[in-house]
Parts: structure tokens; C-alpha cells; sequence
């Protein structure tokens, strides 16, 4: 994957909701075309202030601050001069809250609501509804009431319906939160799943292990800047940082890092270093004395 374009970048980013509550306090982040980003941080950090910045939901409220997006066409625009609906043919946003992005009778009026007010040809439309669907494990559904879906269901057709527009990045707010664990996994594999087909994502969360599991990059924000940027496993060992910003890294991370195995992610990778460990382990006769002890 070709991450040496920036398909966005913010520079010195300033956003206070009125007076006093200072959301973000300067950020300069670049987000590579094709990454799959994580931004972490604890409640109020401003997690969710930065991600509106991304497609201009909202706009920095410093007059030197800037977000400019890269476009299809390949020119390069500033959210604060451009028009909503222009930014979000380069950057999807799905809301925390799939309901307050569903409104038809059906997922393929559902899905095809945006394309067609686009000017989208139906015969084709059909097509993409169904392979749209099945990206997102919802294969079948197209007749089907969103009204009947589960949560976890509705947020997939959310994630559907938003990059069925064609956006090149889709920014997804906390879809993890509240579900359970295979339905995390599948909102997560869904995003995967468009991923691998190119495009970049952004998602918030508070689950480090599906963070650890998915992401290629994680940024961690606190009080309103960027604390660290870095892989997971990078990020996730600086352990005075995380727990500066309260974060839990993933527990399997904390295991292995307590058993010396840095660099640790999941309970698969610390398997695999210990089996390592244990088949490169000395000789007895190598192993430290007691007068070799660090103290
Ligand atoms: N509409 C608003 N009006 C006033 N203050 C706001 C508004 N939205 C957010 N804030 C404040 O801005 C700061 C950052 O909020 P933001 O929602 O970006 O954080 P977050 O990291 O997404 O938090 P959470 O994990 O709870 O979703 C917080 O202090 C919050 O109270
Ligand atoms: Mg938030």
C-alpha cells in the first residue's frame, strides 16, 4: 500500500466551542492515503472534535489552523473554502449513532439513496447494492426492514451506505461501542474489508484490543493534542504515556511486556514469542546465577 500521499493533513488546528471549552489546542497530523488509523484517548480528549475536522463538519476556529483533503480529481482543498457535500466525496463520516444516518423502508433504498441523488445509473445501481451489502456481511438483506436489524446490523448498513458514495476515507465514530464482541469483530472486518480494497480508514475507539488487532497506526490524543503517534505495538509500549492518558492497553500486551516480551499484541503474537523463547532458551548450565540478579 502506497502510504507516501497524504490524503489529509491538519495544520496547527485550533477548535473552541464557545469561549472557554478548548477542544483541540493545536494538532498537526497527516493521514496517509491507505492507512487504517485508531485514534484512542480518554473521554473529553477530543477525539470526536477531530474527526468532525476531517470532511469539515466542523472547521478549526483559529485563523491560521488548516485542514486541507486531497481529492479524486487530485487537486488539493481546504475544508473552510469547500462546500460540505464536495468534502464528503473525499471523506465519509459515520455517526456513533447509525440511526441518525437511516431513514428509508428498506437497506437497498437505504443504499441507494446517495448514489442516485448523485445521478447514478440504476441498472448498475443494483449490483453495487448487493456487493455493498455483502462487504459489510449483510449479503441477502436487500429487501429487509433496518428496523429489524440488530444495532450492530444498522451500524454495518451506516458504514454501507456512507462508502457506497465513493469516498476515498471513511471516518467511523466508536462503532464498537456497546456491542459485543462478534459483532465488534464483524463492524470491524467490514472496515477491513474496505480497507484492503484501497481505501483509508479512521475509526475512535476504546477497545485497544481491536485497535491492536486492526489498525496499522494509532494516534492518541489528550487534552486536546496529539500525546503519541506511532504502530501499535509502539504506542502500546510507551507505558508511562498510556497511563498518563488512561488508557488499557490490550491485556496481552501488559502480560508480555511483564514477561519481558516487548512489542507484543495479541495473545496469538505472545504465544508465538514464548514458543520462540522457549526453543532459543540457553542450556542449563547458561542460566544466570543468582549473583547475576538485576536489582
Ligand atoms: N458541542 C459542544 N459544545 C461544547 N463543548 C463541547 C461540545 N462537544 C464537545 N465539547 C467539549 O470538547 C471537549 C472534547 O470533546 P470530544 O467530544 O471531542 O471528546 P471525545 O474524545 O470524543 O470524548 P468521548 O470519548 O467522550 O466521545 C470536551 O471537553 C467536551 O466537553
Ligand atoms: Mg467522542
Amino acid at each position: 500500500m502506497n502510504h507516501s500521499e497524504n490524503v489529509i493533513e491538519m495544520v496547527g488546528v485550533e477548535h473552541r466551542y464557545g469561549r472557554d471549552a478548548t477542544a483541540l489546542a493545536g494538532v498537526d497530523l497527516a493521514i496517509g492515503r491507505g492507512e487504517f488509523v485508531a485514534i484512542i484517548g480518554r473521554n473529553g480528549s477530543g477525539k470526536t472534535t477531530l474527526a468532525k475536522h476531517f470532511n469539515g463538519l466542523l472547521r478549526p476556529t483559529n485563523s491560521h489552523g488548516a485542514v486541507r483533503l486531497r481529492t479524486k480529481d487530485g487537486t488539493t482543498v481546504d475544508t473552510r473554502g469547500t462546500r460540505l457535500h464536495h468534502l464528503a466525496a473525499t471523506v465519509g463520516y459515520v455517526f456513533q449513532n447509525p440511526d441518525r444516518q437511516i431513514f428509508h423502508d428498506t437497506c437497498r433504498e437505504e443504499l441507494e439513496y446517495g448514489p442516485r441523488n448523485l445521478g447514478a445509473d440504476p441498472a448498475e445501481l443494483a449490483q453495487e447494492v448487493s456487493d455493498s451489502l455483502e462487504l459489510v456481511g449483510l449479503a441477502g438483506h436487500e429487501e429487509t426492514n433496518p428496523i429489524h436489524l440488530s444495532r450492530g446490523e444498522r451500524q454495518r448498513l451506516a458504514i454501507a451506505s456512507t462508502l457506497i458514495m465513493g469516498c476515498d476515507v471513511a471516518v467511523v465514530d466508536e462503532p464498537t461501542t456497546g456491542q459485543d464482541r462478534a459483532e465488534s469483530r464483524k463492524i470491524l472486518d467490514a472496515l477491513a474489508h474496505h480497507h484492503a480494497r484501497g481505501r483509508t480508514i479512521v475509526i475512535i475507539s476504546h477497545d485497544m484490543a481491536l485497535v491492536a488487532e486492526y489498525a496499522t497506526r494509532v494516534v492518541a490524543m489528550r487534552q486536546g493534542r496529539v500525546l503519541t503517534d506511532g504502530s501499535p505495538a509502539e504506542v502500546f509500549s510507551q507505558r508511562e504515556v498510556i497511563q498518563e492518558s488512561n488508557i488499557r492497553p490490550p491485556q496481552a500486551a501488559v502480560l508480555a511486556a511483564e514477561l519481558g516480551l516487548p512489542g507484543i499484541l495479541t495473545v496469538d503474537d505472545a504465544v508465538r514469542a514464548m514458543s520462540e523463547s522457549r526453543t532459543a532458551a540457553p542450556s542449563p548450565d547458561a542460566s544466570p546465577t543468582h549473583d547475576d540478579k538485576v536489582h
